[in-house]
């Protein structure tokens, strides 16, 4: 039986005159790992930034959970439940992969006050909780042993695992990851796979853009082609493999590479 966590209908964005979405619509099933697949620039790094609230759609809505959030900013949208990671991952570099961590969480009150004295000692509690927290975010990613080290100087693999880790911060329940595994050496691949099926069988919905179709075919339930803005495809890895159109334009050319 259908249950979508997160609906899109209709959505269209435009750069100027170009349109970079074209009328998307889709759902994305609670608890799923939908992989999300086309040629470079078809948009799909484009839907995530319009999904996550950093572009506004020109037409076209977004329900999360039942609840339209169409023109959300990203950090309300975070807070609903909604978190992402970007292709390339952009971490503070002179900080700590601890303090980067530390970062994400959105509407501190130590943040938002700054120190009426009354309120002095709450605030680091709070800052303890958000300490404590963030390292068993670091440990659940492996990256305890790096807690101290400066962001900058961590592997781009590293990096990938780091933006995860911060995102879970917030505990979402959809969490859309823009090519984690481009770049990522096997065996990093390979903690990054085991940590998004762990957090999935936890109930955590996935969407994930990847060029990878290993990783596409042998970890999703679901997979979505857009290309020039549009849904070509969806349906399962099965489906997908004896489909004309993706075995000419991605699947096939794997056997050229
Ligand atoms: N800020 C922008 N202004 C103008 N055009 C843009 C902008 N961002 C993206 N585009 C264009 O929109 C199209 C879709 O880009 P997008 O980055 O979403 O593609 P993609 O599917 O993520 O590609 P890739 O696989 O290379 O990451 C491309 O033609 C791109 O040049
Ligand atoms: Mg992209």
């Amino acid at each position: 039986m259908s249950n979508p966590i997160l609906k899109i209908k209709d959505l269209t964005h435009d750069f100027g005159p170009f349109r970079a979405i074209d009328n998307v619509s889709l759902e994305i099933e609670r608890g799923s790992i939908t992989g999300l697949i086309g040629p470079n620039g078809a948009g799909k790094t484009t839907l995530f930034n319009v999904i996550t609230g950093g572009l506004k759609p020109k037409l076209g809505s977004i329900t999360l959970d039942d609840i339209d959030v169409t023109g959300s900013v990203p950090e309300s949208l975070f807070l609903r439940g909604l978190g992402r990671t970007f292709q390339i991952p952009r971490p503070f570099a002179k900080m700590s992969v601890l303090e980067n961590v530390m970062l994400a969480p959105k509407g501190q009150i130590g943040e938002k006050l700054h120190g009426p004295f009354f309120l002095r000692g709450f605030v680091k509690n709070q800052e303890i909780a958000i300490r404590r927290r963030a390292m068993e975010v670091i440990d659940f990613m492996t990256l305890g042993p790096l807690a101290d080290h400066p962001a900058g100087k961590i592997s781009g693999g590293q990096m990938k695992l780091l933006e995860l880790a911060r995102i879970l911060m917030g505990d979402p329940q959809v969490i859309l990851l823009d090519e984690p595994a481009a770049g990522v050496n096997p065996t990093l691949a390979g903690t990054l796979i085991e940590k998004i099926e762990e957090l999935n069988r936890l109930g955590k919905t996935f969407l994930i853009i990847e060029h990878d179709m290993d990783f596409i075919m042998g970890h999703c339930n679901t997979v979505i082609a857009l290309t020039q803005g549009q849904v070509v495809f969806q349906g399962t890895p099965e489906q997908a493999q004896s489909n004309q159109v993706l075995l000419d334009a991605y699947l096939g050319a794997k056997e050229n590479d």
